[in-house]
């Protein structure tokens, strides 16, 4: 069966300390969760070796995520960081078609079907990320253009790849704005997110495939979010930054 996650994305915050002081007060609530919980934090690079070593190399109940990968194996590309790097140091996860990389670094569905497929192919599991601007939802368009997005990254993808994949619905205008999707707009749009699959592969494919909610994922609004039957969970900014929020986040995976 699949996982409920709760999946932390740094983004561009925190200092070495801060990080540490954050994933350490974090480790102290592993006891309450269960084999159906799963939490991965997705810090950047710079820590990444840092988190993976206070987490603990067997972990059932924490993973590492970086927000980030290339698309190709090794070059010269400066600044950038391989899959096979994040695999040899022991990542788990990828953030892969976070809007932002999307807006801001012109990442399209083209490139990103790259990067999924070169995590892939090292052992690592894409969040992949999917979700309107506010234009789209304001004319009814949100499903075909989340459907789009799949189509051009991910359903190229065999059923066996695809069970290693977690898809992240994050609607655009609720990144970061305070202005969180109704739970019935979430329990739709997951709904018409595991209906696509099922369409592409089949019920066990679908069933196996964690689909997380983002955008104002907050301590107080987490748990009525995570109740809808087709939501596995959230991929949170902000309030992922706060070792109080994000605990009580966690608690509410624990429908
Ligand atoms: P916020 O939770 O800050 O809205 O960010 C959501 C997000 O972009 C997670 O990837």
């Amino acid at each position: 069966m699949r996982k409920f996650i709760a999946a932390a994305n740094w983004k561009m915050n925190c200092t070495k300390e801060q990080a540490k002081t954050l994933v350490e007060d974090l480790l102290a609530i592993s006891h309450t969760l269960d084999k159906r919980h799963l939490v991965v934090l997705g810090v950047p690079f710079p820590y990444l070796i840092m988190v993976k070593d206070l987490v603990g190399q067997n972990n059932e109940f924490f993973s590492v995520a970086a927000q980030n990968l290339h698309h190709k194996v090794s070059g010269a590309f400066t600044g950038e960081v391989s899959a096979p790097m994040l695999a040899s140091i022991g990542v788990e996860y990828v953030i892969i078609g976070h809007s932002e990389r999307r807006e801001q670094f012109g990442e399209d569905g083209a490139l990103l079907k790259q990067k999924v497929d070169i995590a892939l192919e090292y052992g690592l599991k894409p969040i992949f990320c999917c979700g309107e601007p506010l234009e789209v939802r304001e004319a009814g368009n949100e499903q075909e253009y989340v459907r789009r997005q799949l189509h051009e990254s991910l359903f190229h993808l065999t059923a066996e790849q695809m069970k290693h994949v977690v898809i992240a619905y994050e609607p655009i205008w609720a990144i970061g704005t305070g202005k969180t999707a109704t739970v019935q707009q979430a329990q739709d749009m997951h709904f018409h997110l595991r209906a696509m699959l099922i369409k592409q592969y089949d019920e066990n494919v679908a069933n196996t495939i964690s689909i997380l909610y983002g955008g104002s994922v907050k301590a107080d609004n987490a748990e009525s979010l995570f109740n809808c039957p087709s939501v596995d969970g959230g991929l949170v900014g902000g309030a992922s930054l706060i070792a109080a929020d994000f605990e009580k986040i966690i608690e509410g995976l624990k429908r």
